[in-house]
């Protein structure tokens, strides 16, 4: 069926466009900045890089990119907490205080407790319509055991399971 209305189609795909809930992190030495974001991609592997999209009216957009580093953090499904937090539940430097929060080598905070955390250094940004597209380089990584994303689809928060004949 073809939607005539690309607005609402739009939304309608993707609704349909399920994606790892992540929260991106950076401090300007004073203060610390940080949102919920699914608008991420791995870009390449040689060189590490992925792409985020962040609002340019989000609170994190103008420190972000002058301090040119953040942390990416990928979520855990047991943590809608903090997503709920970082996307507007709570504000400003408040968030920083669910989940624990350490300062890496570089002066960016992580969550500790997340899937993963990439450290990544801002090589190019891309202004499109209200967006930012961000894209920078992996410089350091951090694995916890497991994988357990937590996965936003059709407006609601949601866990992945392996379809039977993978399992
Ligand atoms: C599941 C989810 C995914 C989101 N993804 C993005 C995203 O990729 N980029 C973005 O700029 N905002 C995204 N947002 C919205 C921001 O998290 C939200 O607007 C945030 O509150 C902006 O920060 P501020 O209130 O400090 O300005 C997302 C929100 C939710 C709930």
């Amino acid at each position: 069926m073809i939607i005539e209305d690309i607005q609402h189609g739009f939304r309608g795909a993707m609704r349909r466009l399920a994606s790892t809930v992540s929260l991106i992190s950076c401090s300007d030495g004073a203060e610390r900045y940080g949102i919920t974001v699914t608008a991420v991609t791995s870009v390449c592997a040689e060189p590490a890089a992925v792409l985020v999209c962040v609002n340019k009216s989000a609170s994190i957009h103008d420190p972000l990119v002058a301090e040119g580093n953040f942390y990416l953090n990928l979520l855990c499904s047991n943590q809608i907490s903090l997503s709920e937090a970082f996307s507007g539940k709570m504000k400003g430097r408040e968030r920083f205080e669910l989940g624990k929060w350490e300062t890496g080598r570089n002066g960016q905070p992580f969550l500790v407790d997340a899937q993963a955390n990439l450290f990544c250094l801002i090589d190019s940004v891309v202004h499109y319509g209200t967006h930012s597209v961000v894209i920078a380089r992996v410089k350091e990584v951090r694995l916890a055991e497991g994988i357990a994303p937590l996965i936003y689809q059709d407006g609601k928060y949601a866990a992945t399971a392996p379809l039977p004949e993978f399992t």
